[in-house]
């Protein structure tokens, strides 16, 4: 049994995410959480990145019980070791902070995971996540962590009562490793899922998907407008985010399709960063989410 953190934290209070991720939700989330049920069985995210969702819907208890999922095994490994021992990686990430500086980076961003202990390894998957390049998650084909330095004046590299909240937080929440089809194997009526999927590309040279080192192509798209349509035959709640493209408006046709305008925060290219048109589909035919 790990020890338990001695600081109490109540489940209730304002959770938010412990990671910036590529695509993270912040903006679209008061969208996505008015067109989930207002009680919710059992709750799946299948691709987590900074599950801005999940860490919203638990602070305001809307779901008995949570499936975290996410392809990527050290933004799982994060949650799970934060989870089991928060007051460990929160140590480690104080002694991380305590020698940051960009030679520092390159000896961490070196580090092999396999190497290191569970806790070490959450410790230096945030600590890349809040010093290097936009807060980007890259690896190469050898599957090791790539994205340059980033250069910001006070990185908060260790936010303690935003990781003791999503500690709290994680305590009914199964975390897994894996494709999202199989995380979704287990859904029923009464439960609800958010897909996130990386986006439908704008054009050929935006193309954002290899967080990874598989590529998210059309293929796994058309997989997962398959597996949307019958998790919502089965009466689960199913909204899904993607980006407006003519193709994503084909896959998801017949579904309700609302467009939404947000701010994108990450692109390499900073004149990049305007508002983007988003859609949400949602499995609701019936529903009228309220416009604002
Ligand atoms: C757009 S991001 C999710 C962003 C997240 N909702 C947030 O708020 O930060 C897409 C995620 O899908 C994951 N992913 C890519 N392919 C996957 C697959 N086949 N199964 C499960 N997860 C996958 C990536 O690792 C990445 O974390």
């Amino acid at each position: 049994m790990p020890p338990q953190p001695p600081h109490r934290v109540r489940r209730s209070a304002d959770v938010r995410p412990v990671l910036k991720w590529a695509g993270g939700k912040g903006r679209l989330v008061p969208a996505i959480l008015e067109r989930l049920p207002e009680k919710i069985d059992s709750y799946y995210e299948p691709f987590a990145g900074s599950a801005a969702v999940l860490f919203a819907l638990a602070s305001t208890r809307r779901f008995k019980r949570a499936v975290l999922s996410d392809q990527n095994q050290e933004l799982i490994n994060v949650y799970k070791a934060i989870k089991k021992d928060c007051e460990r990686v929160i140590e480690l990430l104080e002694e991380l902070r305590a020698s940051h500086g960009k030679d520092e980076y390159y000896l961490v961003r070196a580090q092999k995971p396999a190497d290191l202990d569970q806790f070490q390894r959450a410790a230096r998957t945030i600590y890349l996540n809040k010093t290097g390049f936009n807060g980007l998650y890259r690896v190469n084909k050898s599957g090791q962590f790539n994205v340059p330095f980033g250069r910001y004046e006070n990185p908060n590299i260790c936010d303690v009562p935003r990781l003791r909240a999503a500690a709290a937080a994680l305590r009914k929440v199964k975390l897994e490793v894996g494709d999202f089809e199989r995380a979704c194997a287990e859904c029923r009526p009464g439960d609800a899922v958010y897909f996130d999927p990386p986006y439908v590309p704008l054009s050929k040279t935006s193309n954002f998907t290899a967080y990874h080192h598989e590529v998210f192509d059309d293929g796994q798209h058309q997989r997962l407008a398959e597996l949307f349509a019958r998790l919502a035959a089965a009466s689960v709640r199913v909204v899904l985010s993607n980006s407006d493209t003519p193709r994503t408006r084909e896959l998801y046709d017949g579904w309700q399709i609302d467009e939404i305008l947000v701010a994108r925060p990450i692109n390499s290219k900073t004149t990049k960063r305007g508002n983007v048109g988003e859609l949400l589909v949602c499995s609701d035919r019936m529903r009228k989410p309220k416009r604002k």
